[in-house]
């Protein structure tokens, strides 16, 4: 079967890991085309690549070259290039957040299903083998009933003050909706319905951010199940890094994503004071894994070829930007948000 011909609009910090990982799936694509207004990170990125990219500043001067488009740029920019090159006829995988409103990513849903094209939204974290397995013992109960799922993640990340990540306007907010939504994005999917939830944002610790640097989430799930997020990109330290616990009724989850394991910590007896707790822990999975975008990359192609729906689609990540805009509402205002008929899977339109 031909390859899958694509285009890598916008060459930065994550075009450049995406095309780290090419390599695994050049049986299935050819990256024809890599754009950037600056053409040296063009340059750069097609450096990585095999075969000679053609090299441009304007991804409309490719548009001819491709069937398939990833979008690695800026927040603000997602929405009028995904319109672009849906318009064209290409298919579109858009980084994540989808983009900076509701009306936009309305806009873009629009747009695909007009011109009957994939358009998959980047939520690497759903193709993590070490997340893939968690949901997998949550939704088998392998280990009871989940009743606590959080999620840490800690990184030092900071923009120059003229970068568009510094700007509440061309990010489209703060930490958590850039790169929260990923996790909120894991919480709907593992945890179902949300009720309620709170988050406090601070940039205290990241002055360099507009508006939060530092991301605290808790929602209440149906049935009582809570989720936790947080998320710092103002971490001069950290032990947890990227970690991620499902509290069940029969163990504790662990995924230590930065170690690359999946272990469970079981068997704990009942608190005795004085006495230290006694458990097992058992490691289920080691797979050393930074971002599986070969992954996402290949179940794209996946949906392209086959008219499958992307497991990561427009829809589902309106659907998770929907909570993290009621949450900041709920925030500004002083409230508990509301939540309910919100989630993956309420979408109407
Ligand atoms: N999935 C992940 O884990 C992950 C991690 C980091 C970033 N991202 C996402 O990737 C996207 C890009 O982030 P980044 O960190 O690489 O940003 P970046 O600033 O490093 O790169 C963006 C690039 O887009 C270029 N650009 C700007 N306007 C353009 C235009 N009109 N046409 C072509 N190129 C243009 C810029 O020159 C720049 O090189 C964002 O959506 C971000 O959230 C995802």
């Amino acid at each position: 079967m031909d390859k899958v011909r694509i285009a890598i609009v916008g060459c930065g910090g994550m075009a450049r890991s995406h095309a780290g990982r090419f390599d695994m799936i050049l049986d299935q694509v050819e990256v024809r085309a890599v754009v950037d207004v600056l053409e040296e990170r063009a340059q750069a990125v097609a450096d990585l690549l095999p075969g000679e990219p053609i090299v441009a500043t304007d991804y409309h001067d490719v548009l001819d070259e491709i069937d398939a488009a990833l979008l690695v740029l800026p927040h603000h920019l997602h929405h009028s290039a995904t319109l672009d090159c849906l318009a064209a006829g290409k298919h579109v995988l858009v980084e994540k957040p989808m983009a900076n409103s509701e009306q936009e990513c309305l806009d873009m849903i629009r747009a695909a299903r007009e011109a009957d094209r994939v358009l998959m939204v980047a939520y690497c974290m759903r193709f993590h083998p070490l997340v893939v397995k968690m949901k997998e013992l949550i939704d088998d109960r392998t280990y009871g009933d989940v009743f606590q799922l959080s999620m840490w993640t800690e990184q030092l990340t900071q923009y120059p003050p003229d970068h568009w990540g510094s700007s509440a306007a061309t990010l489209g907010g703060g930490q958590l909706f850039s790169h929260g939504c990923h996790y909120i994005d894991l919480l709907l999917w593992m945890l179902g319905r949300p009720v309620c939830g709170t988050h406090f944002g601070t940039n205290t610790g990241t002055p360099w951010m507009e508006r939060e640097g530092t991301s605290n989430v808790t929602i209440e799930f149906e049935g009582g199940v809570l989720g936790y997020h947080m998320g710092t990109w103002g971490a001069r330290g950290s032990r947890l890094k990227y970690s991620f616990h499902a509290h069940c009724t029969g163990g504790m989850i662990e995924a230590a994503i930065s170690e690359g394991k999946l272990i469970v910590h079981h068997r704990q007896e009942a608190h005795e004071p004085g006495r230290p707790p006694v458990q097992a822990v058992d490691t289920l999975m080691e797979v050393q894994q930074a971002k599986p975008t070969e992954v996402e990359m290949a179940h794209f192609i996946e949906c392209i070829r086959t008219g499958r729906k992307p497991l990561t689609d427009a829809v589902g990540s309106l659907e998770g930007l929907q909570v993290i805009w009621k949450l900041y509402e709920a925030e500004e205002n002083g409230q508990l948000a509301d939540l309910r008929g919100l989630g993956l899977g309420t979408f109407a339109g």
